[in-house]
């Protein structure tokens, strides 16, 4: 799959703007704030119908205007598709090819993507939100029955959230939340697992080739609610930490918990790996995404590069380089220096100054 074109209209910094991309590799340069990261964020949202950066859709409406309008032409095998995401203040709606979606998970399937920023460079080294952030990104554009049971679990936790903080020990409406906890939060965890264990299988190999060393990545999902819990089972634990709950203002157990456990022959590095296998396992789980995507859809994903070759040695640049053939990139950088640009692909470059695009060859 890849991107044949983006329009977008007050979308950011952009005004107006009309692009047609290369089918493999797009390099956007451009001094910082010029609206880099922005362009890459259109094409994000065409994927998941939400940013990378913000869960505020308004964020994405033009400084003084009501709305924004993004619409990319996307190529699947010659077959061609037209996505379309207009934000207001009441709401966002999604098109595809002309016809409004009723569910948002049905744009799911219509384009893969993995993004790859500074910040996911630290997967593996920050807390265990940027890892299930992780996770959840994935199995989303996968599973679109995991993007519902997901947005499901949040917004009932929520509410349950907000009536624990309150200390407000309505029975009523507890049996009622955690009934759907326990539902929705079964079968978040179950699919976390198979994830984990499907991801964990191609970084590992990833992993290995990038050290050179052998080194042995190891990865697990960490929860409190072990898998094959049954559904009731689940609820008897919401149920019996109700007390302590209640005491704390907020939900103590389920899968907005848990975390991925990240080991390196044998060693958690989470806290005590070096910063370079830290690094090393934080690029293998993101490239193996890219494999992850094309075993369980038959697609190649789209890779959205943002600022992130230059934080790389040339050892892992040019490991990523090789993982990119038969896909489509985007990079984003200030400026990309010959000596990196002599391994990249032919492509098309475009130079961003001030919402401002130009394209120039290589
Ligand atoms: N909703 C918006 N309306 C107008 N400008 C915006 C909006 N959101 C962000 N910007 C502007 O976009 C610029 C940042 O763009 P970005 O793509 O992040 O830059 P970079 O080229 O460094 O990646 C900033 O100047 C910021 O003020
Ligand atoms: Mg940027």
């Amino acid at each position: 799959m890849i991107f044949k074109s983006i329009e977008l209209e007050n979308f950011r910094n952009y005004e107006v703007l009309s692009l047609d991309f290369d089918s493999k590799l797009n390099i956007i340069t451009g001094k910082n704030a010029q609206g880099k990261t922005n362009l890459l964020e259109s094409l994000f949202i065409m994927g998941l119908g939400k940013s990378f950066r913000t869960n505020k859709d308004t964020e994405m409406i033009k400084f003084g205007n009501d709305f924004s309008k993004a619409r990319a032409v996307v190529d699947d095998d010659g077959e061609e598709t037209e996505i379309e995401i207009i934000c207001n203040q009441e709401g966002k709606i999604i098109k595809v090819d002309g016809t409004k979606l009723q569910r948002n998970a049905d744009l799911l399937e219509n384009v893969y993507i993995v993004v790859f920023s500074p910040d996911d460079l630290r997967i593996v080294k920050e807390g265990p939100e940027s890892r299930r952030k992780f996770i959840d990104r994935e199995l989303c554009q996968i599973k679109p029955v995991y993007y519902s049971d997901l947005g499901n679990y949040k917004k009932v936790l929520k509410q349950r959230n907000y009536l624990l903080k309150e200390r407000n020990k309505d029975e009523a409406l507890l049996e009622v939340f955690n009934e759907s906890l326990a539902e929705y939060g079964t079968r978040i965890i179950e699919e976390r697992y198979r994830f984990t264990e499907r991801i964990a299988k191609i970084s590992s190999g990833i992993h290995s080739d990038i050290s050179g060393n052998g080194e042995n990545l190891e990865i697990g999902y960490e929860t409190f609610i072990k898998r094959g819990t049954t559904k009731e089972e689940y609820k008897e634990k919401l149920d019996k930490s109700i007390e302590s709950d209640l005491y704390k203002g907020y939900t103590t157990l389920g899968p907005h918990k848990d975390d991925l456990c990240i080991k390196i022959n044998g060693n958690d590095i989470r806290a005590y790996g070096s910063q370079g296998q830290q690094r090393t396992a934080s690029l293998s789980l993101k490239l193996a995404e890219i494999g992850l995507i094309k075993q369980e859809t038959g697609k190649n994903a789209v890779l959205l590069l943002d600022d992130v070759l230059s934080e790389l040695d040339i050892q892992r640049q040019e490991y990523l380089i090789k993982s990119m053939k038969d896909i489509q990139v985007f990079i984003t950088s200030t400026e990309i220096d010959e000596k990196l640009r002599k391994l990249l692909p032919e492509g098309k470059s475009f130079f961003i100054d001030n919402a401002r695009v130009c394209q120039y060859n290589n």
